[in-house]
């Protein structure tokens, strides 16, 4: 293969967007399309199925002719079609692997089933290849996202080993429900992000449980409860319906609207709680490394985007390098999947064009 620059077509539709990107030789971006959905399941607080798979049957066609036009390629010039095959909403993963399927079997080029999970480790490896240096192996990887809070260790040849996982929601799924809780709108991590730095993180105390069992896993239902519990002892039922109604109005909200619309007391509700998450994020990322001496520390999925965690992961001064994706490769895109993608094709590891969707797929 040395030469000839490597192609990749990728296609991601694991939950709520709809996402094409071609890759070239596993770290040269041609192209990146990302449609989201999120004025759909905005107005519900969170992603409906039935509504993703159709917003997701609608997009896919344009969304891949867009990411072939934007890399000025062909279905014909790309060496490798990659695609979602889980973990993700089934419905939502179907219409990515058919279609994928679909430009496989008329190109007649190689399908290759890749890992959501694996995508968002890869959206790092990708970046550091091409703009700083290699992520050293053995690493950490700690992938944080609506779905996911998992701790992996990555060995050469991208194998993985579980170091720990959450028991109950992911830390995305955290923020989610205390924003949708408090009035604010979908997805909650963006929102309460913005909000965090204007409010006072210690004005709540929150504590963790200590873990039984496994010592590197997470739990983040107490910490969503004690927000529920804060917010049922004081008589807030006012202050949170105006925010509902505003957002009725107007469906994405600045932070200047929502820093107008949300007193001191929520304010530092908001910000201790984003502290109580990242302080448990990095704790246990910390722990983990250490367990296996890792050479390099990796943060990505859709909580990676967080500021307040990207401040505190570098105040930390850990002994290793940490890495973060720029933000636009944090949340879902296919460009992580093309990437993930790129060793397997090395590797000849294809897909039969039987694979079925894995709704519940792990990555070790
Ligand atoms: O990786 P992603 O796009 O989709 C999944 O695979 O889940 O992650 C979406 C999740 C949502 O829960 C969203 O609230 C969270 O990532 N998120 C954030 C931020 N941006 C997105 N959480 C905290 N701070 C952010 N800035
Ligand atoms: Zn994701």
């Amino acid at each position: 293969m040395a030469g000839k620059p490597v192609r990749i077509l990728a296609i991601e539709s694991s939950c709520d967007e709809t996402a094409a990107a071609v890759v070239e030789d596993g770290e040269t971006v041609l192209s990146s399309v990302v449609a989201s959905q999120l004025i759909t399941h905005g107005k519900y607080g969170g992603v409906v199925p039935e509504l993703a798979s159709r917003e997701h049957l609608r997009a896919i066609v344009p969304v891949v002719r867009e990411a072939l036009e934007i890399a000025h390629t062909t279905l014909g010039s790309v060496d490798a079609i990659a695609v979602t095959v889980g973990p993700g909403l089934v419905g939502s993963l179907l219409v990515g692997l058919t279609y994928a399927k679909s430009l496989s079997f008329a190109s007649g080029r190689p399908l290759i089933a890749v890992n959501h999970i694996e995508g968002h480790i890869h959206s790092v490896i990708l970046e550091a290849r091409r703009v700083s240096t290699p992520v050293a192996l053995p690493a950490l990887a700690l992938v944080v996202s609506g779905g996911h809070t998992h701790l992996f260790e990555v060995r050469e040849n991208f194998a993985y080993r579980l170091l720990g996982k959450t028991r109950d929601d992911a830390a995305g799924e955290a923020f989610d429900k205390v924003a949708k809780l408090l009035g604010f709108g979908y997805p909650g991590g963006p929102i309460i992000d913005s909000l965090a730095p204007h409010g006072d993180a210690s004005a709540v105390r929150f504590t963790f449980a200590r873990m039984k069992g496994n010592a590197l896993d997470f739990s983040f239902s107490g910490l969503k409860t004690a927000v529920l519990r804060w917010v049922e002892a004081r008589p807030m039922e006012a202050e949170i319906a105006v925010r509902r109604a505003f957002l009725r109005q107007h469906p994405q909200p600045s932070t200047e609207e929502w820093l107008a619309l949300t007193p001191p007391p929520t304010l530092g509700l908001l910000a201790s709680f984003q502290r109580a998450v990242i302080t448990e994020l990095l704790t246990r990322a910390a722990a983990a490394a250490e367990s296996f001496r890792a050479h390099a520390l990796i943060i990505a999925g859709g909580v990676a985007c967080n500021t307040g965690l990207r401040a505190a992961a570098k105040l930390a001064h850990l002994p290793y390098p940490v890495y973060f994706p720029s933000p636009g490769l944090s949340t879902d895109n296919a460009a992580m999947i093309g990437a993930a993608a790129f060793p397997k094709l090395a590797r000849g590891e294809f897909a039969a064009l039987d694979i079925a969707a894995q709704a519940n797929l792990t990555l070790a």
